[in-house]
């Protein structure tokens, strides 16, 4: 066995310990993604083997939320792929007025967002009086800071243009306050999201949407654990409900492709036909 084969049955055990013990499941993840997260654990904590970081979290639970932490944390953003947002705004808005109330699901949130955007043009929009937003990821971490709704004051010249170009006519300031170093979003949007921990590979349907997101996390998936995931969203949208994915995924090729229509396929907006 050379060393990199030596290094992947090191991370399959791991991964078995990790589900075994801490019921944190990860082994439909893709080994590229897995391999590549745990290498730079390895070089953040200073431990030279796998072995040696399986031993920490077997013998050391309270490890394991930054571990999870690292293994799940991914680029978001305000408004990233200003396009979605602005099909959001023209395709999907006109669809959630017709509901007297309006659930949305953020699905693998991440530090919140994608779902503080989603809020700030439902705001707009004269819709988020009568809408609740539910932001849930796998880590507690990522959750922490959502719920905190603050946001690097450097983040926000590229967040204000990629507003203006999601089609947002307002003055993006007015949506949070600044000191030296961070922005913090107002309170409307902080209290229209409630954020909580959710795992796509191990939990179940929570409440029924009328909107689900669910952007950049099966990338990270084998297909079985892909498919199950879809099944989970699907099960969780109302009739008609509308599905909205990353702009690198599609919902082509999946097993329940011919439940959805196309809304705005460019955007990766889909609709349940029934
Ligand atoms: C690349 S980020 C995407 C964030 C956001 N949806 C976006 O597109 O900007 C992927 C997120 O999926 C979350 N995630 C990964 N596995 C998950 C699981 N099994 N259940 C819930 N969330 C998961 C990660 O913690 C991470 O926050």
């Amino acid at each position: 066995m050379d060393a990199d084969e030596i290094e992947a049955l090191e991370i399959e055990l791991l991964l078995e310990g990790l589900a075994r013990r801490h019921g944190y499941d990860f082994r439909r993840y893709t080994p590229a993604h897995l391999r590549r997260q745990i290498r730079s654990v390895l070089l953040q904590e200073r431990l030279k083997t796998v072995s040696q970081l399986q031993d920490r979290l077997l013998h050391h639970p309270e490890w394991l939320p930054r571990f999870v932490a690292r293994l799940s944390i991914g680029v978001t953003g305000m408004f990233r792929d200003p396009y979605f947002y602005r099909r959001i705004r023209e395709e999907v808005v006109p669809l959630l007025r017709t509901y007297p109330f309006v659930r949305i699901w953020v699905a693998g949130c991440s530090t919140g967002e994608e779902a503080y955007s989603l809020a700030i043009v439902l705001a707009e929009e004269g819709l988020l009086g009568r809408a609740r937003l539910y932001g849930t990821d796998l880590s507690d971490v990522v959750l922490a800071r959502a719920r905190r709704g603050v946001v690097p004051l450097t983040s926000m010249r590229a967040y204000t243009e990629a507003y203006q170009a999601a089609g947002g006519g307002e003055d993006f300031s007015r949506y949070y306050v600044a000191d030296h170093r961070n922005a913090r979003l107002v309170a409307e949007l902080r209290e229209s999201v409630v954020f909580f921990q959710h795992n796509l590979v191990s939990d179940d349907v929570f409440n029924e949407f009328q909107l689900v997101l669910c952007r950049n996390v099966m990338i990270y998936f084998e297909r079985p654990l892909r498919d199950r995931v879809h099944d989970l969203l699907h099960r969780s949208l109302v009739p008609f409900g509308v599905l909205g994915l990353g702009m690198r995924e599609s919902i082509d090729f999946t097993p329940l492709a011919s439940e959805y229509g196309p809304l705005a396929p460019r955007a990766r907006l889909y609709r349940r036909r029934s």
